[in-house]
């Protein structure tokens, strides 16, 4: 009772102390008013989350005390991988805002008052937080979302929650956009003109191929899922290990595949293509030679796919226009799906307009998948170290984008997951740590099911996973 005393108190002396928000942070270059709470919230975390947010920690004095220190160091593994608060909360300026699936989890730990852990926090006085700092943190999450990633279309009371709506469209160069589409749908950029982008990602298929894993020339196939293309223009990289920065690096990859499209390099793509007189007009008036570098070449074929995959956007979703404040639009059961989506931290990763996308994460964050997982081992399950290089990702995946998910199925990086149902337990068990029971999972996949939106004005087309 007297430690749990003591515990308040300075827990109490503390918060007041990190309230303050310093003068400077409010200083002559007026930073935005996320920027400004960012500096009191910074201060807050260093202080009291980082030791086991963080690669470098030093042990705190009590660690030595006997069982303790195998407790600690425990949390300090699993507290890393759940969640690296050091490259953003590290310094006390951003250089550029927090990533919205860090929002999205600083929300979720906040609101559940999960953080610090209980028996941390139990040996560690003054560790927790105050109700004052808790909505300290919930209102700077809600300024940088609505700061840097709300669309401005929820409705007012909705224009907070970490799933967004999509815009009905971005801003392209239409003439570029549209030889972008011819290109997306020409054989001739493989070896033996027998595949297209579209061939793995058919529009009337989700975007996607509904296979397993994709087949490219020869019916070779690889070891690893085709994502959609609906949407991918969300991602903050590109690919299930990141391995490109946008969509224009993307799609200089598949050409050159050898289980994709084999061509042996551009020369030989630009040769079959400048061929093509319609084609050659249309390209050389996009990218013309007398402009700094016009004229054929990888990159402008490049340039104008990824312009064209900006227009595969999917928005008016049922669920877009409950966001927007359509009450009808979805029923009670998928409301209570989305709740469900919340309460289970889906939304901690699946965040975002495209929910989905914004972050990497491991695939055996709680539990083993690839020792459960029946099968050989996959060359792509290495996942973002393939990649980096580095240890510390292996078994890291982009979190896919859960827009027309029901049309995308085999779901996961290794298609091995057939239905939702199938899908939303192993998240619950691997991801979230949580086992989904069977009729939470039926109302998580009905709310999965209202994100079908539409392309250029109708449903999007594909065949949704049986129930
Ligand atoms: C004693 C070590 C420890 C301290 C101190 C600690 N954490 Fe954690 N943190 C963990 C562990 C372990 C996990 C993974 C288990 C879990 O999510 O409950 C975690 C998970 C998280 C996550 C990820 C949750 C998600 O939904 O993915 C966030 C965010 C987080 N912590 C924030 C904080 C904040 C903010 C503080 C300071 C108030 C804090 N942590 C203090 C150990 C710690
Ligand atoms: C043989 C089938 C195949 C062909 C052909 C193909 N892709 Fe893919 N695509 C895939 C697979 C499989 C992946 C995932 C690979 C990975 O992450 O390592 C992928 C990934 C992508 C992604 C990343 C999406 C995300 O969420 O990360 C985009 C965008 C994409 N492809 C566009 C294209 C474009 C543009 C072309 C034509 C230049 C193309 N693809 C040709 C199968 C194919
Ligand atoms: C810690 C982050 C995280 C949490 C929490 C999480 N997911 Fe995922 N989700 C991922 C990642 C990463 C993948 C891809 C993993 C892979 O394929 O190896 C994924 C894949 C999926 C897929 C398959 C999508 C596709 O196109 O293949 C669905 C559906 C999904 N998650 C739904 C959910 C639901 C529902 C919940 C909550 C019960 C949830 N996720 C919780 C990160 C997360």
């Amino acid at each position: 009772m007297l430690r749990k005393l003591v515990l308040f108190t300075i827990a109490g002396a503390a918060s007041l102390y990190a309230l303050r928000v310093p003068e400077t942070a409010l200083s002559a270059e007026s930073p935005p008013p996320s920027m400004a709470k960012f500096q009191a919230v910074g201060e807050l975390v260093r202080d009291k989350c980082m030791t086991c947010h963080t690669r470098d920690y030093a042990l705190p004095f009590y660690s030595n005390i006997p069982g303790i220190r195998h407790v600690i160091e425990q949390d300090y593994k699993d507290g890393l991988r759940a969640m690296n608060l050091g490259d953003e909360f590290g310094e006390t300026t951003l250089k550029k805002p927090v990533n919205e699936s860090t929002l999205a989890k600083m929300e979720w730990v906040m609101i559940n008052e999960t953080m610090p852990p209980t028996k941390f926090a139990l040996v560690h006085w003054g560790s927790t937080f105050s109700s004052q700092q808790r909505s300290l943190v919930l209102d700077w999450v809600k300024s940088s979302r609505a700061a840097h990633y709300a669309t401005g279309t929820a409705s007012a009371a909705r224009s907070n929650e970490p799933v967004q709506p999509l815009p009905a469209s971005l801003p392209v160069n239409p003439a570029k956009a549209a030889l972008g589409q011819k290109l997306f749908n020409d054989k001739r950029l493989s070896g033996d003109n027998t595949v297209s982008c579209a061939s793995c990602h058919a529009l009337t298929k989700g975007g996607g191929d509904g296979q397993r894993f994709a087949e490219g020339v020869r019916k070779q196939f690889g070891d690893i899922n085709a994502p959609t293309v609906f949407n991918a223009m969300c991602n903050i990289r590109q690919f299930w290990n990141g391995r490109a920065a946008d969509l224009q690096e993307q799609a200089g990859g598949p050409p050159f595949n050898p289980v994709e499209m084999d061509s042996k390099n551009w020369e030989e793509v630009i040769a079959k293509l400048s061929g093509d007189a319609a084609l050659a007009q249309e390209f050389l008036a996009v990218y013309p030679v007398a402009r700094h570098g016009g004229g054929w070449s990888g990159n402008n074929i490049t340039d104008a796919i990824a312009e064209y995959e900006k227009t595969l956007i999917t928005p008016d979703s049922r669920f877009d226009k409950w966001l927007k404040g359509d009450d009808k639009a979805i029923s009670g059961t998928e409301l209570e799906g989305y709740r469900r989506f919340k309460v289970y931290r889906c939304s901690s990763c699946h965040v975002g307009k495209a929910l989905g996308g914004q972050s990497f994460e491991y695939m055996d964050l709680k539990k083993d998948y690839f020792t459960d997982r029946k099968g050989p081992p996959l060359g792509s399950d290495e996942g973002l170290k393939s990649f980096t290089g580095k240890e510390q990702d292996l078994h890291k995946f982009k979190v896919p984008n859960l827009r027309n998910v029901e049309l995308t199925a085999p779901y996961l990086h290794d298609g091995t997951a057939t239905s939702l149902d199938e899908t939303v337990r192993i998240m619950g068990t691997y991801l979230s740590g949580m086992e989904v029971p069977e009729h939470d999972r039926k109302l998580i996949a009905a709310f999965l099911r209202t994100l079908t939106g539409e392309f250029q004005g109708k449903r999007v087309e594909g065949e949704a996973v049986p129930f």
